[in-house]
């Protein structure tokens, strides 16, 4: 039978570092996959209670903080790396493109190009498998009430990554690279301060914690995330821009988290 997402094959979710999160992908046959690993010991440790057997490791860019537990990982384990950034990451040894398919401890899983944060990043989205929900882990692209900063990339480049994702079923579960939900919620009501979902969810994070918002949805995304709220009048008229095309009132939103 193939894996999916249930209790039978939770997804880990191990904090690491400063608000980096890693995931933990168990599947059939005590296999596993790791996304963006930016350090190896939690990782092995978990590996070891749940006996679970490493065979691949799958990165979103290249930027050391998701990616610096690897070289330990496949050591340990000679498991498959599977990236875009060869350069940045030269454990890479399968090297991903837009709309690979890649089957794995009973998943499959289908690669999303999406520059923006860098010109090579990627998304993994876990195909939904008989009837169940699909996931997709997003690195720094789509955080949950935000995205990543544009470190290579125009902002036109990261709104039509982020557009694509946005085309996802909405049951689809987001699995981001930071931990970054109460800032970028605090950011969203400035631009959108009626928006009661994020009022709601805020209290709910400031009771149980930033990390009770993992996963977030697709949909869920859709009626709190600013960046993929561009046609939201509040937000056009917070910007002045309410006629502007939704590529500029995207640009202008991340001209000011970036100074938030
Ligand atoms: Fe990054």
């Amino acid at each position: 039978m193939a894996a999916s997402i249930d209790a039978e094959y939770p997804i880990g979710i191990i904090p690491a570092m400063q608000d980096n999160l890693i995931y933990l992908l168990p599947g059939t046959n005590s296999c596993c996959a790791v996304i963006d690993p930016g350090e190896a010991e939690m990782v092995l440790t978990l590996l070891e209670q749940a006996k679970l057997t490493l065979t691949h490791v799958l990165l979103t860019h290249g930027h050391s903080d998701h990616t610096g537990g690897v070289s330990l990982l496949k050591k340990k384990s000679g498991c498959s790396v599977l990236g875009s950034d060869l350069r940045r990451t030269p454990e890479i040894n399968i090297v991903v493109q837009d709309d690979q398919l890649v089957d794995m401890c009973g998943f499959r899983i289908r690669v999303i190009a999406a520059p923006g944060h860098t010109s090579s990043s990627v998304c993994y989205y876990l195909e939904p498998d008989g009837g169940g929900k699909g996931a997709v882990f997003t690195g720094d692209t789509l955080f949950i009430c935000g995205c990543g900063r544009l470190f290579e990339c125009a902002a036109q480049q990261m709104f039509d990554s982020i557009k694509r994702l946005a085309a996802l079923p909405d049951d689809t579960l987001l699995f981001p690279g930071h931990d970054y939900t109460v800032e970028n919620m605090r950011f969203a009501l400035t631009v959108e301060p009626n928006n009661m979902a994020i009022r709601r969810q805020l209290e709910v994070l400031n009771r149980d914690g930033s990390l009770a918002a993992i996963p977030s949805s697709m949909g869920f995304e859709k009626q709190t995330n600013p960046f993929l709220r561009t046609q939201s009048p509040d937000i056009r008229r917070t910007l002045n821009l309410a006629d502007a095309p939704d590529e500029q009132v995207f640009a202008e939103l991340r001209r000011r988290k970036d100074r938030f």
